[in-house]
């Protein structure tokens, strides 16, 4: 079985968890059922680990006083690692100095193995993609001063289908001790579940035999636990990581962060889904014991910088291990200097060892604080939401001492400034600010100021706005100026007012009144910008900048004007390995073929019909587009009737709402959701099945995996004897819809 076949009937099986996510691993397949267990056995000769109860080493040694730090190749290279890549990897991180920083363990994930063991049951590196074996990689790695991490899997096989350790795991420990492994990340594919135990129980057993088996081998080796991450948001999910904290240092504990494939929005919205399940965690964590929420990913593309320093922020205020998965020999100096921020890394690495928490949680916004060893608090301000807003917490807040004064070192743009207890800031969409708090005070520094921009009216792109300069610090702020800016084509009322004096505590407010060219269809987010500049007294001259985001919403005249993501691909011309922009239906660059669809007849243009419904299939040539990128959005669609039929298909397991808006003003919803374009039923979501085609296209050519490629057809229900305006489509981008009818 290849492991991209494997990997989809790990898909497959997500439907049935009570937590699948787009976003990542398929977590679901992590029992192997009795039977499932049965045939391995059958036909793999592997001897079952004994039915005693679960056994554990514990508590295994704190081989990782801080959070790990490192590189790994699985979400940027996926599969397509060599020793080449790892060792490229490697150098890049001496080289660009980040390894001196603390980023020491290079890890090779999935697929370093061939198909099969050895006929003394050893594991066998692909002599392609390693041709000197792995203790080779290990020397080589020790050579640089860095460290060997490997990957394998507590169960029958890996989740890219490559031999598990499950009925081996003394002797691969032992063979990793051989190759000088230091860090071991086991993961929890295909774990068989014995009749009359539980899931937690199994994988309990044989993560704690690894954990003993390691221990046996008499090497340091720093041990990753994947067993919670197929748990996650199931009961038994704390449970598993409280043994997990016992068994080994840090495990993984829900989905895959994205893979480079994924769209921007994709990455965004997995950094966020991988830290609203890691934040809630921090009982479960203690000094050594580390949750791990997966990847950093800058370096990789499509992420803006105040994402990718997001992600720094965030993980380092959750102490997790700072793991990056990029393309280190290409990443841009930017990229390095996000991962290589020594104040990040000391918020992260703090001898104190523990993760942060929320201390305040709003609408689109989270304000984390952790404790620091001496005494001070790292405070996250973290703008989830797509539109600047200022955030504002107090010191009292973060858990700081009673004062009067604290410093507030912001750890991104390295300028320290002096509040007497509020501490605010006007942040980006998807931006951090973090802050290192100390009370206390020092001569001479800025007082903390804040700016807030507050909508008053307007409509479209002609907003009014309220600009306040707040003044949070103990010295008053004299001769302020306020410059406002924005895009070119815009207007704005004033862009240089004079505030005058602040006093300490005190605000001044300006005025403005913007307005922009006539917005265009899709969701359009336009930034504005205020730079107070001032003076405070001895601290001398101080400024302080502020943005706000006019959003505007007009719908797309058509489902067709929208499009601009390729689901559809030629046979002949698969795109090139690597170039997902034309071809990528699945996130994962692969598509439908033309030819499969049309030996099915679905051709560009194409009446399709089903149960009395009839859509027309896009008169795009293949190559052309699937509507992803209107999730969330309107389309103008007019017509009346009882039901809105949508032709589609799923590379995920999400429903959503559709907003139908009629001419009267009024609206309805309904939920909409197809099945998995492949591997499933085809009738989650009340859904039917309308055409089938026999192969998908993938960055590597056509291929079948024994399974169908579907089209769906499902419906909402329409408000009778109105007349439709606007339809507005699920906010869910695996969500693909090809074509809308009105019955
Ligand atoms: C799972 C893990 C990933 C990666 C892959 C390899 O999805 O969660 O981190 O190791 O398996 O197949």
């Amino acid at each position: 079985m290849s492991g991209r076949a494997h990997r989809e009937h790990r898909t497959a099986t997500v439907r049935t968890s009570p937590n699948p996510t787009r976003h990542g691993p398929s977590r679901a397949l992590r029992a192997l059922s009795v039977a499932g267990a049965a045939t391995a056995l059958a036909f793999g000769g592997l001897a079952g680990p004994s039915a005693a109860p679960a056994a554990a080493a514990t508590p295994y040694p704190n081989l990782t006083p801080t959070p790990p730090m490192g590189w790994n190749n699985w979400s940027y290279y996926g599969c397509d690692i060599s020793e080449e890549t790892v060792l490229a990897n490697a150098r890049a991180l001496v080289s660009s100095g980040l390894a001196a920083k603390g980023y020491d363990t290079v890890t090779t994930d999935d697929c370093w193995m061939t198909h099969t063991r050895a006929a003394d049951g050893n594991l066998v590196p692909d002599p392609t993609r390693f041709p000197h074996g792995m203790a080779y990689v290990g020397e080589q790695l020790h050579a640089m001063g860095l460290k060997f991490g490997i990957y394998e899997d507590a169960g029958t096989s890996t989740c890219g289908g490559y031999p598990g350790s499950y009925g081996h795991i003394k002797q691969d420990a032992d063979l990793f001790a051989k190759w000088k492994v230091d860090y071991l990340k086991l993961d929890g594919c295909n774990v068989p579940v014995p009749a009359g135990q539980s899931a937690d129980d199994a994988y309990h057993k044989l993560y704690g035999d690894m954990s003993q088996a390691l221990l046996d081998t008499g090497r340091p080796i720093v041990y990753s636990v994947s067993a919670p991450a197929y748990f996650e948001g199931e009961k038994d999910w704390h449970h598993v990581i409280s043994w997990s904290a016992e068994v080994g240092n840090l495990w993984r504990e829900g989905a895959d962060v994205a893979m480079e494939s994924s769209s921007a929005r994709g990455k965004w919205s997995s950094i966020k889904y991988n830290y609203t399940y890691n934040v809630p965690l921090a009982d479960l964590q203690s000094p050594g014991r580390w949750n791990d929420p997966d990847f950093l990913l800058a370096g990789q593309s499509r992420l803006t910088g105040d994402e990718i320093r997001s992600q720094m922020s965030l993980w380092s205020v959750m102490a997790a291990p700072l793991i990056s998965s990029t393309d280190l020999t290409k990443a841009s100096p930017d990229a390095l200097s996000v991962l290589g921020n020594k104040d990040v890394i000391a918020v992260d690495q703090d001898a104190k060892g523990l993760q942060g928490r929320i201390v305040r949680h709003g609408d689109g916004y989270d304000v984390l604080s952790k404790p620091l060893a001496n005494g001070d608090r790292a405070v996250a301000l973290f703008n989830s939401s797509d539109e600047a807003r200022t955030i504002t917490t107090t010191a009292a807040e973060a858990g700081l001492p009673d004062g009067n004064s604290y410093l507030l070192k912001d750890l991104w743009s390295k300028e320290t400034t002096r509040t007497t207890g509020t501490i605010a800031a006007d942040v980006p969409a998807h931006a951090t600010v973090l802050y290192r708090v100390h009370a206390g005070s020092a001569p001479r520094v800025q007082p903390a100021t804040a700016i807030t921009w507050t909508r008053t009216g307007g409509e479209g792109t002609t907003s009014t706005w309220k600009v306040a300069l707040a003044d949070h610090g103990p010295t008053g702020l004299t001769g302020a100026r306020l410059k406002l800016g924005a895009p070119d084509g815009w207007n704005l009322s004033d862009s240089d007012v004079s505030l005058g004096n602040v006093r300490p505590g005190g605000s001044a407010t300006a005025t403005v009144t913007a307005k922009g060219p006539d917005a265009k269809p899709g969701t359009t987010v336009t930034p504005l910008t205020a730079t107070a500049r001032y003076r405070a007294g001895g601290a001398g001259e101080g400024s302080v900048t502020g943005q706000a985001s006019v959003v505007t919403e007009v719908p797309y005249p058509s489902l067709e004007a929208a499009f601009n993501n390729v689901g559809v691909t030629n046979d002949a011309a698969p795109p090139a390995e690597g170039n997902y922009t034309t071809g990528n239906f699945d996130g994962g660059g692969d598509s439908y073929s033309a030819q499969a669809l049309a030996a099915a007849g679905v051709t560009p243009g194409a009446e399709l019909a089903k149960d009395g419904v009839t859509w027309t299939f896009p008169a795009a040539k293949p190559g052309t587009p699937d509507n992803v990128a209107l999730a969330g959005q309107s389309i103008t669609l007019t017509g009346s009737g009882s039901k809105l039929w949508f032709l589609g298909a799923e590379a995920g397991f999400v429903s959503g709402q559709v907003k139908v808006t009629y001419t009267d003003g009024t609206t309805s919803t309904g939920s909409l959701g197809f099945p998995n374009w492949c591997c499933t039923a085809g009738t989650e979501y009340g859904a039917t099945t309308v055409a089938t085609s026999g192969h998908r296209n993938t960055p590597n050519g056509p291929a079948n995996f024994g399974i169908g490629y579907k089209l769906f057809g499902n419906s909402v229900p329409l408000t009778a004897g109105k007349t439709i305006r606007t339809v507005t489509l699920p906010d869910a981008d695996a969500i693909h819809v090809f074509a809308v009818t009105v019955q």
